[in-house]
């Protein structure tokens, strides 16, 4: 077989700044060693995220030019819609500024405190907008998702036994719905299979309860589905979005992952009554239902995207290029969560540095080598993250200490991912040299953001 090669021409082109490792290593102190807090022009290769950082294509570049910016009604509004619903199949289409803003107005309508939320797991921002209503997100990934090193095809699968046994300690009557992230961003990326949402859903229908998608990444979802999962091998994968939303009853979606754009986001459900308490709710914190915090051209751009993100030569080379990289960091003996996730590469952390102890934070280390060796930016996805602290002040760790390098999509080519490996390559050599590190300040909710460290 040929090099799965990128599907796409570049014409336009954004130069990236060059520093010295000796600049590197001030720049990281000044940031209290920590990589959210660090200029992005300081930044060689910027994989701290994919989220909001794809590159845009010329059709929608023109459509940002066609952008209808009218207050109410506005043509974009309705491609926006008609191509949010060609996906999801959903009535009723709300447009939001990002996907927090979509969790924000669902889970305060109907959260609230004695309210349980089952996920396979709930990302950061989910989880933080369930818990502010007083309520609990309670996480049930399948046992083989909390081993990094076994390989299985859907790992991102929720356990359906510990679904109902949720639901029969606390009360169907107390669960106001499940959800299922598709891919499992905190589980590494990795998909659902349809058996599973087909599982999740007859135990949903069998209590009464609506199953939501957090959707952000259904399209490399369905693109592992058309990959790994019998059946599904010659269904184009709009057959096979339009087949895993049928088992939704609405959705959550950050429309800077999989529609291809750098802002925007929805809200799409059938239950009429609350979709108009969702709407009014908008209406005070988002803006009016047909732009909901966005622009004309926003809307436009996101309902180009959703036609180019399901292209099956896009998605091979994006699944293809995510693939690459794991597979140079595995051969080279970096361990990390296999198989390789849609839209990132998770380090495990925990046995990159066996000898740095959870409370120090290895993950944190090595973000912060990357960076210093050579220019990476990555991010945390560990206890830094995730972690809590006892009554007695001491660290509850998060379920796994991982490093993302996530890939934005279209952006970089071969060779920034050829010198990825080698970095990581690099410092993985010398990992006996690596210290842990020591939080000094902290925020009390989604800490990792301003945290400041110490290095031991
Ligand atoms: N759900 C998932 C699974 C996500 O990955 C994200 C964002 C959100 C919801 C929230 O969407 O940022 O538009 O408000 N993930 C980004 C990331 C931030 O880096 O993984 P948002």
């Amino acid at each position: 077989m040929k090099t799965i090669i990128e599907p796409f021409k570049i014409k336009s082109v954004e130069p990236i700044r060059f520093t010295t490792k000796e600049e590197r290593k001030k720049i990281l102190e000044s940031a209290g060693y920590n990589t959210f807090l660090i200029h992005a022009d300081d930044v060689l290769i910027d994989l701290l995220t994919d989220s909001g950082t794809s590159a845009m294509s010329s059709d929608q570049w023109a459509g940002i030019m066609r952008g209808d910016e009218s207050y109410a009604g506005a043509k974009s509004f309705y491609r926006f819609e008609s191509a949010v619903k060609n996906i999801t199949g959903d009535t009723f289409i709300i447009p939001t500024h990002q996907g927090r803003a979509a969790e924000k107005i669902l889970f305060s309508i109907i959260g609230g405190p004695g309210k349980y939320f089952a996920s396979n797991t709930f990302f950061d921002t989910t989880r933080a907008n369930i818990e502010f209503t007083g309520a609990e997100a309670v996480d049930l990934l399948c046992a083989v998702g909390k081993r990094p090193e076994e390989r299985a095809p859907f790992k991102g699968n929720m356990d359906v036994d510990a679904l109902e046994n949720l639901i029969g300690k606390v009360g169907k009557e107390n669960i106001p719905l499940v959800m299922l992230t598709v891919t499992n961003n905190s589980g590494g990326g990795q998909p659902v299979s349809m058996q599973n949402i087909r599982d999740v859903k007859e135990v949903c229908k069998k209590f009464q309860l609506p199953l939501y998608f957090d959707a952000c990444r259904f399209a490399e979802n369905a693109y592992f589905i058309k990959l790994r999962e019998k059946g599904y091998e010659n269904k184009s994968v709009l057959e096979i979005c339009k087949e895993m939303f049928s088992y939704a009853d609405g959705s959550t979606m950050s429309a800077k992952k999989d529609a291809l754009v750098n802002i925007g986001g929805w809200l799409s459900l059938n239950d009429e009554e609350l979709a108009m308490k969702c709407r009014n709710l908008l209406i005070v914190t988002e803006g009016f239902p047909t732009y909901g915090g966005l622009a004309g051209r926003d809307l436009e751009a996101i309902a180009q995207g959703l036609e180019e993100v399901v292209d099956e030569h896009y998605l091979q080379y994006r699944i293809r290029s995510t693939e690459y990289l794991g597979e140079k960091l595995i051969n080279a003996g970096v361990p990390i969560i296999e198989p390789p996730g849609g839209h990132a590469i998770y380090i495990d952390a925990k046995r990159f540095l066996p000898h740095v102890p959870v409370n120090e934070y290895p993950g944190q280390s090595i973000v912060c080598e990357l960076y210093v060796e050579g220019g990476l930016r990555t991010c945390e996805i560990g206890s830094v993250m995730f972690g809590k602290y006892d009554k007695d002040g001491k660290l509850i760790p998060a379920m796994m200490e991982l490093v993302r390098l996530a890939i934005p999509r279209r952006v970089y080519t071969q060779s920034h991912i050829d010198y990825v490996a080698e970095v990581v390559i690099e410092v993985f050599n010398r990992r006996e040299k690596l210290k842990g590190v020591e939080i000094i300040y902290e925020a009390p909710m989604l800490r990792h953001f301003t945290a400041k460290f110490k290095p031991h």
